[in-house]
């Protein structure tokens, strides 16, 4: 999958920085075209003759050349890049790339950079528990990049303890399994619903739910990643998608959602139904403001919304595959199962509100998949982000 690739390896200043060479080794031999770009504290380590010997292109490190006065453009390497990796990346390069502290050639790249960006921690392991790190690095995850976690073992102040950077090898295995699921949807048209409906009740009341859209938002860019075009028609949310490619159709009812889905469905090879869709509606929709009265109580009449994963699936033609998402609290396994087929489903995502971290709201997610010819896959909690493409994997 590395074949013809253009990597830039960006190194930091950290004992790992030793390991750089290995790297830059293993990925020229599976084919990539490797640009080094080093910080000034990472010469310290290792030398950047031996990354220009192994590479054969000069390595970058200052803005201009000091001789010459030839100019780095950072922009054009953030363009020429598929992929950049960044390892080792100290304490100090993470807490840069998180805050924009574009003070050299490395974090200057990385922030012109519209590849996708793997970040590989090494440092010692209290630096790494610190709590200033774990925000650091989970700005970087927020921002979309690929967080390589650092393994436990011997560390280069005898300690032992989490913060050792991941094998070469394993670094090349996920920018190989990511360039591999990157073209696994190509030319593939993917259907999305995500967040809650609303429906009114007057001009200022509805009935809702607890969904962000963060499951189906999380799914989108997944699907996108893996190449697919996706469409999301969105209830009421504030997420926005990472990938630019995504289209979003806003809606607000059950019945708007089942609208745009009923006219796109026919042009979609994968629908994907994460949204959290009311079931009932008021029956009639007030034009002024309900008042209070004096009754303790009020009955509100509701009808039921149209069911939009069971209109595709009546409409579903070979080849069409509906995924449907159960949010269950009881009998889960028997309810999901019984909704695959009364809706005519391929697979159903089981997620729980007994188990923690799982369901709305929360950036994590554990899931059970359900496969229509009885297989199961079972999904531990794990961020909304890996969910999403561990079951855009399963498709
Ligand atoms: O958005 P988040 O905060 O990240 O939360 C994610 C989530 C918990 C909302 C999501 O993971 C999830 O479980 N979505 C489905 C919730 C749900 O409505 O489940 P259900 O069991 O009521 O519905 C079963 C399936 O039928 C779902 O695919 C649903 O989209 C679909 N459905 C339901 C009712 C209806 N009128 N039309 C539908 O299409």
């Amino acid at each position: 999958m590395l074949n013809g690739k253009h990597i830039i390896l960006g190194i930091t200043g950290g004992i790992a920085a030793y390991k750089s060479a290995l790297l830059v080794r293993l990925l020229i031999k599976r084919g990539a075209e490797v640009q080094v770009v080093m910080t000034p504290s990472a010469k310290e380590f290792i030398t950047p003759v031996t990354l220009s010997a192994l590479t054969g292109k000069p390595v970058v490190s200052e803005f201009f050349t000091a001789n010459t006065g030839e100019w780095h453009s950072h922009v054009d390497l953030g363009l020429w890049a598929d992929a950049m990796v960044i390892a080792p990346a100290t304490a100090c390069t993470i807490g840069k790339m998180a805050n924009g502290v574009a003070d050299n050639m490395l974090v200057t790249t990385y922030l012109s950079a519209k590849a996708p960006v793997f970040v590989a921690p090494a440092m010692d392991l209290d630096m790494m528990a610190h709590p200033s790190t774990t925000r650091n690095l989970e700005l970087l995850r927020s921002y979309g990049n690929h967080v390589i976690e650092p393994a436990s073992g011997e560390l280069a102040s005898h300690l032992v303890g989490r913060g050792r950077m991941e094998e070469p090898e394993n670094i090349v295995r996920v920018l190989d399994d990511y360039f591999a699921s990157s073209s696994r949807l190509a030319g593939k048209k993917v259907l999305i619903t995500a967040g809650p409906t609303y429906e009114r009740i007057d001009p200022v009341r509805f009935i809702g739910n607890f969904s962000t859209g963060k499951m189906g938002y999380a799914l989108a860019d997944a699907a996108a990643r893996a190449g697919a075009e996706v469409t999301v028609v969105s209830g009421p949310v504030s997420v926005r998608p990472k990938e630019s490619s995504v289209k979003v159709i806003p809606v607000e009812s059950a019945c708007q959602m089942a609208d745009r889905c009923m006219e796109i469905f026919p042009q979609t090879d994968i629908a994907i139904m994460c949204a959290a869709v009311a079931d009932y509606a008021p029956a009639e929709q007030l034009d002024k403001k309900l008042k209070r009265g004096n009754c303790e109580t009020m009955t509100l009449e509701l009808r039921r919304n149209p069911d939009i994963a069971a209109m595709l699936g009546k409409n579903k033609r070979d080849g069409q595959i509906l995924v449907g998402f159960a949010l269950e609290t009881d009998n889960e396994e028997f309810n999901a199962c019984r909704k695959m087929e009364s809706k005519n489903l391929d697979l159903i995502v089981l997620n729980s509100l007994a188990v923690p971290g799982a369901g709305f709201a929360t950036d994590t997610n554990a899931v059970s998949v359900f496969f229509a010819d009885g297989r199961r896959t079972d999904i531990p909690l794990m961020s909304k982000a890996d969910v999403a493409g561990k079951i855009i994997s399963l498709l």
